[in-house]
């Protein structure tokens, strides 16, 4: 029987070291990464070209592997250099030490006038008027206290993304975020202030300490789109990890909200449109009109069954017809374009989930394996991993082939 093993999902992560220093809903188990490399010890230098928050990089790094992350995101761009960064002790005392001035700064000033605040549609609905104060204060003092970047004001911009989503009222009851009524649940001003302080700093020191671990292995983060990987400087990759988006309408930039807007990669609705359209599989805002009006290229997807697949949804509607459209030609061009990057008899891994769209299931993992092939591929195998919730034909395949060695 599949079972739905959360030991292979971001849960897995969450108390381990750097890997749990943000949460993000699609990001994959380390021992998925570490089950691969285990399992193929010749592998020297690693590409994830969806890299997320970065779990290959680190995971490759922890082993002494080289690896090249690449994502379209500038927020996790940033996130996954802060992680797979090695810090020195004095950048860990100017954090530490900025921890502590920034949390007396916060309790003593009592008079902060003009505190910036995100532009972020209906902001109340994230944060009550009283938390977005101290939420405010503390990152006004953390500009004060590093004015400019720096890998110790890094460490606590993470610090402080933890804390923005602590005292959100987001609620991770989905494959992505709801809200949740929390105004009867306020503490005065004054003692949620404390709180949100010691928070602040507790959740510091867990980061500093876990990037006290250095890290072996040389890790870049490259922010490109996927369908246009450049070619590496020195020599070519002879593996790839990943774990593109999957076609289920899931937003990144909609779960990723809170901290772009507060660390300043969004400035607006639009623009968080946008980027979604920008990315594979988005859908967030304008990508969605966008998606009405959207017509192939002349690629084609040569999985035989596909027509009929795209057919069917697009009798329950045609936005989401294009959007599976849309995906797989995306995919398709990502596949060639990775093709060209890698090292003779290189390996590939892909982890994808298959979705539903009204009736018709699309087999997300056969058509990359078909695609795969199709771009020059050999050795395609499809493997499940686990179901992904109590509907039991959603699951989660590794998709793995290799590229001929010549
Ligand atoms: C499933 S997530 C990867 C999660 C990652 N494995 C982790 O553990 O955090 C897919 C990623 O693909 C990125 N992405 C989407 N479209 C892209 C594109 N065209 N080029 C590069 N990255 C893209 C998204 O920003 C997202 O971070």
């Amino acid at each position: 029987m599949v079972k739905q093993r959360a030991d292979l999902t971001f849960k897995y992560n969450l108390k381990r070291g750097r890997h749990g220093w943000l949460r993000l809903t699609p990001a994959y188990s380390i021992k998925v990464v570490q089950q691969i490399l285990e399992n193929h010890p010749h592998i020297t230098y690693v590409l994830d070209p969806f890299s997320g928050t970065g779990t290959t990089g680190v995971v490759c790094a922890e082993n002494n592997i080289n690896c090249d992350l690449v994502d379209i995101n500038p927020f996790l761009v940033w996130f996954a250099r802060v992680k797979v960064a090695n810090y020195q002790n004095e950048h860990l005392q100017n954090a530490q030490e900025g921890v502590h001035s920034i949390c007396e700064y916060v309790a003593n000033v009592t008079e902060m006038s003009d505190l910036w605040v995100p532009s972020i549609h209906n902001i109340n609905r994230w944060w009550s008027e009283d938390r977005l104060i101290v939420l405010a204060k503390i990152y006004h003092a953390l500009n004060r206290q590093f004015p400019t970047p720096s890998p110790a004001k890094d460490l606590l911009n993470v610090a402080f993304c933890n804390l923005v989503i602590n005292w959100s009222n987001a609620a991770f009851n989905h494959q992505s975020l709801s809200f949740k009524d929390n105004s009867n649940q306020q503490l005065t001003l004054f003692d949620e202030e404390q709180q949100i302080l010691r928070q602040f700093s507790s959740i510091a020191q867990r980061i500093i300490a876990a990037a006290r671990t250095p890290l072996k292995g040389q890790v870049k983060v490259i922010q490109v789109d996927s369908r246009k990987i450049p070619f590496p400087a020195t020599g070519t990759y002879d593996c790839v990890i990943t774990s593109p988006p999957y076609p289920n309408r899931m937003s990144y930039i909609r779960e990723l909200r809170p901290y772009m807007y507060w660390l300043g990669y969004l400035k607006s609705g639009r623009e968080a449109g946008e980027l979604d359209w920008q990315a594979i599989g988005g859908t967030w805002g304008i990508a969605t009109s966008k998606l009405k009006t959207w017509q192939p290229n002349e690629q084609r997807i040569s999985f035989p069954g596909f027509d009929e697949i795209i057919g069917e949804i697009s009798q329950r509607s045609l936005t989401l017809a294009n959007y599976v459209h849309r995906y797989f030609i995306d995919i398709l061009t990502h596949i060639k374009s990775v093709y060209a990057v890698l090292s003779p008899g290189a390996e590939v891994f892909y982890i994808v989930g298959n979705s539903r769209f009204y009736n018709t299931l699309v087999p997300v993992e056969q058509i990359y394996a078909n695609l795969l092939e199709t771009c020059g591929f050999v050795d395609v195998d499809v493997r499940i991993l686990r179901k992904r919730n109590s509907k039991k034909e959603l699951l989660e395949f590794m998709v793995s082939a290799k590229k001929p060695e010549s």
